[in-house]
């Protein structure tokens, strides 16, 4: 018995070797959060911002990279798509070809003189016709002294090093070295392309959703797909089924169509109801912000009211909106914006552009 387990045993070494791995990737794989285990690998994979990819995709096949400033929104892909061209470009040799600082490594100016510097004087074998990358992510957070002590470096090094920064405001890059590199911007991405993604996760997961909580879900993340994917992944675990009402409960924004009721209320000039549920709103113990937000992404729907009302509403929601942010927090400020949106609807959107 004992030899028939032995040779068992060994004859089935290699294949359960493998579903050893397999299993250990897979128990990896479950504890990872759904961002970074859907993180795109390939350019391809990338969604959205379709003039940009076109030309990363075509930087990636030519292999000649320019210095390179990504800048954007948060989660719109750029520090995904400027790792998927360096392992596009590189391939094996991605681990000693690339160097990545990010904000949380200290970036101050003698991080530029001595790692920054010594890798790109040292010697890698990379393929042919290939480039040492260094990667400076969240750029926008590097001092300006640091980036003062980047110009040069930039240029001594250029036959084998280049340089691709990630920032949210191009801005906050200093001039010279933003004429030294192509800049390529991202915008947030649109609905459908988040969708898209959304159902892709959900099919991958075996999440059970409904329409509207993939919409809910949408609303709230304003086109960041990494906002997207983590209250996806959130109202799963919190609730298993995506849905509306579980989205909302997660996310923890003012319910949109309590929102739409108290705008509805104001479209109908009643102004007594507005201010009752304004009021019952606040006391959830919503910001006034919050409720101001969800307020403006409401009126930009809303389908109740004619076009240059609609812009007066959306005027008067950002004038407050305003307010709110200089610090202005008050209930006062909501109920005088629901009194201000009730007597536009009774005099009508012409009376105000006459002020
Ligand atoms: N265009 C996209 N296509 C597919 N997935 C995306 C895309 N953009 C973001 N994601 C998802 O969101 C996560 C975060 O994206 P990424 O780190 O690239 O954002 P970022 O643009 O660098 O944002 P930040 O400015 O906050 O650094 C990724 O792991 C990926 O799962
Ligand atoms: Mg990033």
């Amino acid at each position: 018995m004992g030899s028939t387990s032995k040779r068992k045993a060994t004859s089935t070494t290699t294949t359960s070797a493998t579903t050893d791995i397999m299993s250990k990737q897979q128990q990896q794989q479950h504890g990872i959060p759904w961002v970074e285990k859907y993180r795109p690998r390939s350019l391809d994979e990338v969604v959205g911002n379709e003039d940009t990819l076109i030309r990363l995709r075509a930087v990636a096949a030519d292999g000649n990279v320019p210095n390179l400033i990504l800048c954007g929104p948060p989660g719109t892909g750029k520090t995904t798509s400027v790792h998927a061209l360096a392992r596009q470009l590189l391939g094996s040799a991605y681990s000693h070809g690339v160097l990545e600082l990010n904000a949380s490594d200290s970036r101050g100016i003698d991080v530029v003189r001595n790692k920054i510097k010594s890798f790109a004087m040292n010697k890698v074998s990379l393929p042919p016709g290939r480039h040492k990358i260094i990667i400076l992510d969240e750029a926008d957070s590097m001092t300006s002294a640091a980036q003062q002590a980047l110009r040069r470096t930039m240029e001594i090094y250029s036959n084998t090093t280049r340089f691709a920064l990630a920032c949210n405001v191009s801005t906050k890059i200093i001039e010279p070295i933003q004429s030294r590199a192509a800049i390529l911007r991202y915008g947030r991405l649109t609905d459908e392309q988040v969708l898209n993604r959304l159902r892709y996760v959900c099919e991958q997961e075996n999440v059970s959703y409904s329409n509207d909580g993939l919409e809910a879900i949408i609303f709230t993340a304003e086109g960041d797909m990494r906002n997207a994917l983590n209250n996806l992944q959130a109202t799963v675990s919190g609730f298993e089924y995506v849905d509306k009402t579980n989205v909302f409960k997660v996310c923890d924004q003012p319910h949109p169509t309590t929102v739409r009721a108290i705008l509805d209320a104001c479209v109908g000039g009643k102004t007594n109801e507005a201010v009752i549920e304004m009021n019952t709103l606040w006391k959830t113990g919503y910001g006034c912000g919050d409720i101001v937000g969800t307020m403006f992404k409401v009126a930009r729907v809303h389908d109740g009211m004619g076009e240059a009302m609609k812009l007066e509403y959306l005027r008067e929601i950002g004038f407050t909106h305003m307010r709110i942010a200089d610090g202005v927090g008050t209930p006062l400020q909501l109920m005088g914006l629901v009194a201000r949106l009730c007597k536009l609807a009774e005099e009508g959107p012409a009376s105000s552009t006459e002020m």
